[in-house]
Parts: C-alpha cells; structure tokens; sequence
C-alpha cells in the first residue's frame, strides 16, 4: 500500500512535468504537437489517463486478496511503469524532461525488487511447518495446571488450588 501510494506521488510528479511543459503554450502550438484533442477535453489541465486517451480508474488497480497474487501483480505493474518510463525518454528530446524520467524509471526498479522481496519473505512463510503451543493432552486439569498429562487430576504440586 505504502509503495502504491508512492505511484501517485510519481503521478503528481509526471502531472506537474506535463503542466510545466504546457504553461503558457497557445492552442496553435497544442495543437501541433499533437494535442488537439487533449486540450478540446480538458484544456491544459492535467487529466489523468493512458497515452491512447483511455481515462485513469479503479480497473487499473488490480488486487485478487492472495498475497502471492497480489505481489506477483505488483511486480508486472512495476515493470509496465519501468517499460513506459523507457518509451518516454525515447519520445522525449528535453533533458530536463529525459532527467525527471529516469528518475521515476529508476524508482520503478526498486520497487520490483522490494515487491520481490516481499513475495520471497510470503512464500518462505507459507513454506514453515505449523507449531501450535496447544498441546491438548495438557489442557483438561480441573486446576488449570498441566501437572498430570491429561488424566484430570493433580498431584498437587501446582500452585492452583485443587477445586
Ligand atoms: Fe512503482
């Protein structure tokens, strides 16, 4: 959750990149670097969707309730962040720009790995024999004590009182 939460700020960051990028621009020059439609929808505020135009919602966040599930989802989220970063700072020609990507891109890397990390540490805990403290042939004593293995008396060494 805490790394899902760092996406948005990654979110917030390409956002304030893209509205620094289009301060000031005239819808000529939008319009001829291919924004035309963008700016007829939301001006040049930053909306968040897919490079296709297809808006952000909950159906990106995939979440099944298995941990294993869920991490292994959150790695290949991870490496889709990393590809895209990468076809950004193909596309881009600002270094600027090119400098805040890879910063993001790198980000994505690590993240891989700490989602990694923690499926490792999941699957190392499914793979533990059970240990229960519940022995129940020690349980039964009317005292409460486990002095007589199960017979339901006691020899009196306990210091419960005998009922
Ligand atoms: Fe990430």
């Amino acid at each position: 959750m805490i790394l899902e939460l760092k996406s948005y700020g990654h979110l917030e960051m390409v956002g304030t990149l893209v509205s620094q990028l289009t301060k000031g621009c005239s819808p000529e020059e939008i319009r001829a670097a291919g924004l035309g439609d963008y700016y007829t929808d939301h001006g040049i505020s930053v909306y968040p969707q897919s490079a296709s135009g297809v808006p952000f919602n909950a159906m990106t966040l995939a979440v099944k309730g298995d941990p294993i599930t869920d991490l292994t989802e959150d790695m290949a989220a991870e490496q889709k962040a990393r590809s895209t970063y990468e076809y950004l700072i193909d596309l881009a020609d600002d270094p600027d720009v090119i400098n805040v990507l890879k910063f993001l891109r790198e980000r994505e890397v690590v993240h891989f790995q700490r989602f990694g990390e923690a499926l490792r540490t999941v699957e190392e805990k499914l793979a533990e024999r059970k240990f229960y403290m519940n022995n129940m042939n020690n349980t039964n004593n009317s005292c409460g004590c486990n002095e007589d293995k199960g017979n339901g008396t006691c020899n009196g060494g306990c210091s419960n009182p005998r009922r």
